[in-house]
Order: C-alpha cells, then sequence, then structure tokens
C-alpha cells in the first residue's frame, strides 16, 4: 500500500511530464503503476524511485509505466473505411498525394493500419504511384520501438482485419521463439518504408510540423487522458498543423471542444476543417 502522499507525489510527476491528469477516484490505478515501476526499475522502495524521477532521471521509464497503450488493428474500423471511400478517393481522383499524421500511435496497430487502408485503397483505384506518407508519434519510447520493430503476435481467434483487407500482403509469418506452433506476424518493408516514428509529447508548446501541413490527423483514444483546458490546447496545435478540407479523426468518446465552430462533422468522430481557428 502507498500512503496519499506517495500516491499524490506520482500524480504531479505523471501531470508535469506527460499531462496526463489522473483525478482523485485513480487511486488504485496510480498504485498498480507504482508496482510496475518498481519492478522495472527493480528497486522495491517507491520513495527512492519517486525521488529519482523527481531529480529528473529516467523519466522515459515512468512515463512507460504511466501510460495506457491499447490499442490494436483497425480499431473503430469506420474511420478506416472513410479514409478508404472517401479521403484516398477523393485524394486519387484529383491526383494529390496525403501525409497523414498519427499523434498517439502506441504499438504501432493504428498507423499500420492507416498504410494498410491506403494499399488497399490504391489498389481498388489501380492507382499503385499514388503518393503518401505517414508520420507517427507517441509519448512511450517504449512502445515506439515495439512499434518500429513492427512484430505482433497473431491471433487465430481475433477478427482484427476487415474483410476488405488482405492481411497476407503486410505481413510475413514467423515462429514464435517460446510458443511451439504459434507465429508472429512481422510487418513487410512495403508498409515500414512510408512511416516515419518519432518520439512527440502532445503537451509540447510547439509541434515540429508546418502550419496546414497534414491531409488528415489521428488523434485517437488519448484526449481522454488530458483535462479539459489542455484537450483543448493539444487540440488548437492539431489544429494548426491540418489543411483546410482536412480530416481529424477523434476516439469514440472524444469531441473537438473549443473547435467545434471550425469544423463540420462528416460520421462518428470524423470532423472536416472548414475553416482556420
Ligand atoms: C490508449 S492509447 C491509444 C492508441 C491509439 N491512438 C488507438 O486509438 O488505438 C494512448 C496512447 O497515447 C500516448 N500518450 C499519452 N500521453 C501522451 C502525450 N502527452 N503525448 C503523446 N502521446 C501520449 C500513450 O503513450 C499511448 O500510447
Amino acid at each position: 500500500m502507498y500512503s496519499q502522499r506517495q500516491l499524490d507525489r506520482a500524480r504531479k510527476l505523471a501531470y508535469e511530464h506527460s499531462g496526463i491528469s489522473l483525478a482523485a477516484n485513480k487511486d488504485v490505478m496510480i498504485s498498480n503503476r507504482l508496482d510496475k515501476l518498481k519492478r522495472l526499475l527493480g528497486n522495491e522502495n517507491i520513495d527512492e524511485v519517486l525521488a529519482l524521477h523527481e531529480s529528473g532521471k529516467n523519466i522515459d521509464i515512468f512515463i512507460s509505466a504511466f501510460t495506457t497503450n491499447k490499442t490494436n488493428f483497425f480499431r473503430e474500423s469506420f474511420h478506416f473505411e472513410d479514409l478508404k471511400d472517401r479521403v484516398v478517393k477523393k485524394a486519387i481522383e484529383s491526383s494529390a498525394g496525403l501525409k497523414i499524421y498519427c499523434s498517439a500511435a502506441s504499438t504501432g496497430e493504428e498507423p499500420y493500419s492507416i498504410l494498410m487502408t491506403i494499399e488497399e485503397a490504391k489498389e481498388q483505384h489501380a492507382n499503385p504511384l499514388f503518393n503518401y506518407s505517414v508520420i507517427a508519434t507517441d509519448i512511450d519510447k517504449e512502445v515506439l520501438r515495439h512499434a518500429q520493430e513492427g512484430i505482433y503476435e497473431f491471433n487465430k481467434n481475433a477478427d482484427d482485419f476487415p474483410l476488405w483487407i488482405k492481411p497476407s500482403q503486410y505481413f510475413k509469418r514467423r515462429e514464435h521463439p517460446n510458443k511451439h506452433g504459434e507465429h508472429l506476424i512481422k510487418i513487410k518493408d512495403i508498409l515500414s518504408r512510408k512511416i516515419k516514428f518519432d518520439q512527440m509529447n502532445l503537451m509540447s508548446p510547439k509541434y515540429p510540423f508546418n502550419t496546414n501541413e497534414f491531409d488528415v490527423v489521428f488523434c485517437r483514444n488519448v484526449l481522454i487522458y488530458f483535462n479539459q483546458d489542455d484537450q483543448n490546447a493539444i487540440l488548437k496545435k492539431l489544429f494548426g498543423t491540418l489543411k483546410v478540407g482536412g480530416t481529424l479523426y477523434l476516439g469514440h468518446s472524444e469531441s473537438p471542444l473549443g473547435l467545434s465552430p471550425y469544423v463540420e462533422r462528416c460520421g462518428q468522430n470524423i470532423f472536416i476543417k472548414t475553416k482556420e481557428f
């Protein structure tokens, strides 16, 4: 058990280093994360662990322990259908390229789903030369390592992929090193060469992108971890990177908040930028 003071020290560190806002009812979750942190650092003394992070050391490990990285391929699959049937279709018809930003990429399933969607759309519209790129960021270096490696456990029972995706085009099978008879899947080069992963904190005062740089921004299932003021500030910065006419995809319980007058809703948590903020 941790004291209230220890929990509050962890809460303060999480906010300072990631913007993650942990309400009073999250004490059990904080306790679980502190357990994880002790394991990661191999130190059972939580006061020493907290003091280490308070002095600015090993912050990446702290962030890794405190972020929630739940994701899967084609999560909220209607967003990928919209990307394929509206956004990519339109870009192909107008001979434009696409630049896409995935802002909380976690272990990579979301940005690789974006890439597979575009590859399928290219095939569907018989346009193999369609030009696009995806930039994917996350604050957590550990999940980015996984994303870059691009190796996932294949679960025979999971219907991870929509019927219109041909997974064998995008994954190589690999023997599982530990589980006999099981296998892993590794992202093929045709996808990995189209994507760039980078670490970025959405709370940073300035993002390393140009104004109106992207045609599409994915910001899904991450805003929920921030307080309302920070959500507004993040949305405003992301919005600045999106072109007028570009599409913003948000997670199922997220909304554009203060940006509402500047967007048009065109589907479930799908927003088109209509004018500059
Ligand atoms: C629940 S996952 C969502 C992943 C994916 N977008 C999806 O919808 O499946 C949230 C991700 O947000 C990342 N995250 C949390 N705080 C962040 C911050 N301040 N800046 C950037 N990423 C952050 C976490 O590391 C985690 O990988």
